[in-house]
């Protein structure tokens, strides 16, 4: 030893989690800027898993062969925006058991009222009525719950809808830690302010959502550029000229400002500055070029993923391995902690 001292950062990384629904054939641009874009910059400085919840879309009917080509179609899109299998475990929640079973343990400590009191929860069931609202929905932000905590979350990166249900994650993991003696790390949303809800271009005070609207407002990743082109033009504006950000008087141009801000990296009195003396259909114009050509190349790259199956599958392989061994510990302390006798 020649007597120098090394200094090793040793900071331990912060745990990241977040899940997306397989639902439909492609996400739309608000799953993009109110969550993806923020997973894929927090893989770089994080330990981040991300899972597509495949548990979280039966509360929606779907054909089984549908299914399976939206799970993979999933992933091969979140790899096209960026996420990095290197960098993030990145799995199925399907995979990993331990999402029931910890699900389970936490539906056991919920009250009926506080599940009641969910709004993304009202505002479905009211939609569809009792008799067409399955069960799974009641409990979905539970078994989310059960998917954060499994893998002692620090941070979770959502868009502003999901905050009731971080909020409920964070009350339950509160309550088994003061019953049981600390277990679970308690989670903070990471919902930043920039694209953390992207309106419906039809109807710029409702969120955008395939699940509540007709289609005409909502920018789908994977859609042909000229579909994506037209919607955008044909996106309501607000009475007045000047393009400028104000989401009270002017919803329609304030959301089309936001996503443009987002896609250049410019904020948004530089994005307003752009467009300084010129009219709606110009700015329209612009927003849909920058929207068509940062898509471009995710779409390519998604169907180029698809085209190999078995590799996609291989990748899945070794992120729920990775998912296992953290949920699987986390279980069983749940489950010592509470008194079941572990199996011989
Ligand atoms: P999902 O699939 O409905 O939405 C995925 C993500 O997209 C965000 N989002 C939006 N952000 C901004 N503007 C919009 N118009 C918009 N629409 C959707 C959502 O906030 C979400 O972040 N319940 C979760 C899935 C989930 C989950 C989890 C999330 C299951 N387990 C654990 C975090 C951690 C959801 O909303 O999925």
């Amino acid at each position: 030893m020649d007597g120098k001292i090394i200094l090793v950062a040793n900071t331990p990384k912060e745990r990241v989690l977040s899940g997306i629904q397989p639902t439909h054939e492609s996400f739309h641009l608000g799953n993009y800027l109110g969550a993806i874009k923020q997973w894929v910059d927090l893989q770089n400085t994080n330990d981040a898993f991300y899972c597509v919840v495949d548990l979280h879309a039966l509360t929606v009917e779907t054909k089984p062969e549908d299914f399976k080509r939206r799970n993979l179609a999933s992933v091969a899109q979140l790899i096209a925006l960026g996420l990095d299998p290197e960098k993030c475990t990145l799995f199925i929640q399907s995979h990993v058991p331990a999402h029931n079973q910890l699900g389970w343990v936490l539906e056991c400590m919920t009250g009926f009222g506080e599940a009641s009191r969910m709004t993304q929860f009202k505002d479905k069931s009211q939609k569809a009525g009792s008799d067409r609202t399955v069960v799974g929905l009641f409990t979905y932000p539970i078994l989310q719950a059960a998917d954060i905590l499994l893998y002692q979350a620090n941070k979770v990166p959502v868009g502003e809808d999901q905050r009731q249900h971080i909020e409920l994650t964070r009350d339950l993991g509160q309550r088994f830690n003061s019953r049981f003696g600390e277990t679970f790390t308690i989670p903070e949303g990471y919902i930043l302010k920039a694209g953390a809800k992207i309106n419906d271009l039809q109807d710029p005070t409702s969120k955008m959502s395939k699940s509540s609207s007709s289609g005409a407002g909502v920018i789908e990743l994977m859609d042909a550029p000229e579909i994506n082109t037209k919607k955008i033009k044909s996106a309501v504006t607000d009475t007045g000229r000047d393009v400028t950000f104000d989401e009270k008087e002017k919803p329609g141009i304030s959301n089309l400002l936001t996503i443009y801000s987002a896609l250049t990296g410019k904020d948004i009195s530089q994005s307003q500055a752009d467009f300084e003396g010129k009219g709606y259909g110009d700015f329209k114009g612009a927003v849909a070029e920058v929207v068509v050509e940062y898509l471009r190349p995710v779409r390519e790259k998604a169907n180029e993923l698809l085209k190999d199956e078995a590799h996609l599958n291989s990748l899945l392989k070794i992120g729920a391995e990775k998912a296992e061994a953290v949920a699987s510990q986390t279980l069983k302390n749940v489950y010592d902690r509470m008194g079941l006798i572990p199996r011989g």
